[in-house]
């Protein structure tokens, strides 16, 4: 028996019966889910992206059609996420090339595609970001999927503070990850997948972000005192992203020293922020290049 999803607007099931009923055969078996129902899961082996409703593996179908969108739809990044899903499984997904691939979502997903170390990560109905609180360990970090500069960015301490901050934000969609401890940041400036600066941040105590925009403070390192691991990660997370400009945040776990990448930043700040003197530096090379 063949299983085919529909990804649909809404979650009205009853809705989609008649459809359902004329697309099945003997051999294919239909089901439809609302995009509010997918839930993404990035934790090594447990990754998955699930159906919250029946708890079906999107990898248990073999073709996943999305008809609840358009071309300029808002959501569209979040079929850009499954997309990468689909490809390491081998789901035909139609369609899977969204260009919608801005925020965290889609580039937490490439990154996993890529095989790049990133937190523990959660997205979907609150319902599914509460099953995961055991596995994730409080606090742990809600942060918007469009979020810059450590805005829209929260420690949570219990399951009652995330209901609220969801519930008191309905326009916002959340990722949530596990709190990975640690002493600062790094920023790394790439101009064609190329290193060109490294600067490591830190609140030094006073923020559980490390962004200069909040006051963390900002060290310019030069490039042959930063480990080679953390500028490789750079290059990988800019190449899987194709951002050409960019500035890659990697943290060390405290302890571990564990590498992840927290994203990468396509537009980083160049002419503003810190040390924009070395900044200008890399603008100059890079225009008489
Ligand atoms: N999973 C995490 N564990 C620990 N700290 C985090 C985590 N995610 C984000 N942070 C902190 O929040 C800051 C902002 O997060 P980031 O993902 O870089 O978003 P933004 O686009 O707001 O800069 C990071 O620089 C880091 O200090
Ligand atoms: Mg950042």
């Amino acid at each position: 028996m063949k299983k085919i999803l529909l990804i649909v607007g809404s979650d009205d099931g009853a809705k989609y019966e008649p459809l359902i009923q004329s697309l099945s055969d003997e051999k294919t078996a239909i089901s439809t889910c609302s995009y509010r129902n997918l839930s993404f899961y990035i934790d090594g082996n447990n990754t998955a992206i699930t159906l919250f409703s029946t708890g079906e593996d999107i990898k248990e179908f073999s073709k996943v059609i999305v008809l609840a969108t358009s071309a300029f739809h808002r959501q569209n990044y979040i079929f850009s996420a499954l997309a990468c899903y689909c490809r390491r499984y081998g789901v035909t997904m139609l369609d899977d090339s969204f260009s919608n691939t801005d925020g965290k979502l889609y580039a937490l997903w490439r990154f996993w595609e890529s095989k790049i170390p990133v937190a523990k990560t959660v997205f979907g109905p609150v319902g599914f970001m509460v099953q995961k609180l055991d596995a994730l360990g409080l606090p742990c970090i809600l942060k918007s999927v469009q979020g810059t500069k450590g805005r829209d960015n929260y420690l949570i301490h219990s399951e009652s503070e995330l209901r609220q901050i969801i519930e008191q934000n309905p326009d916002t969609r959340f990722v949530l990850q596990n709190f990975i401890p640690n002493e600062g940041d790094w920023r790394i400036v790439l101009v064609n997948f190329e290193p060109k600066l490294a600067i490591y941040r830190s609140s030094r105590g006073k923020d559980f972000r490390n962004n200069t925009s909040l006051g963390g403070e900002a060290t310019l390192v030069p490039l042959d005192q930063v480990s080679p691991q953390i500028l490789q990660l750079a290059i990988s997370a800019t190449k899987s992203l194709d951002i050409k400009i960019a500035g890659a945040d990697i943290l060390a776990e405290k302890g571990t020293g564990d590498l992840t990448v927290l994203e990468v930043n396509r537009t980083p700040q160049l002419i503003s922020g810190s040390f924009i003197d070395a900044k200008i530096d890399v603008l100059k090379k890079l225009i008489q290049y």
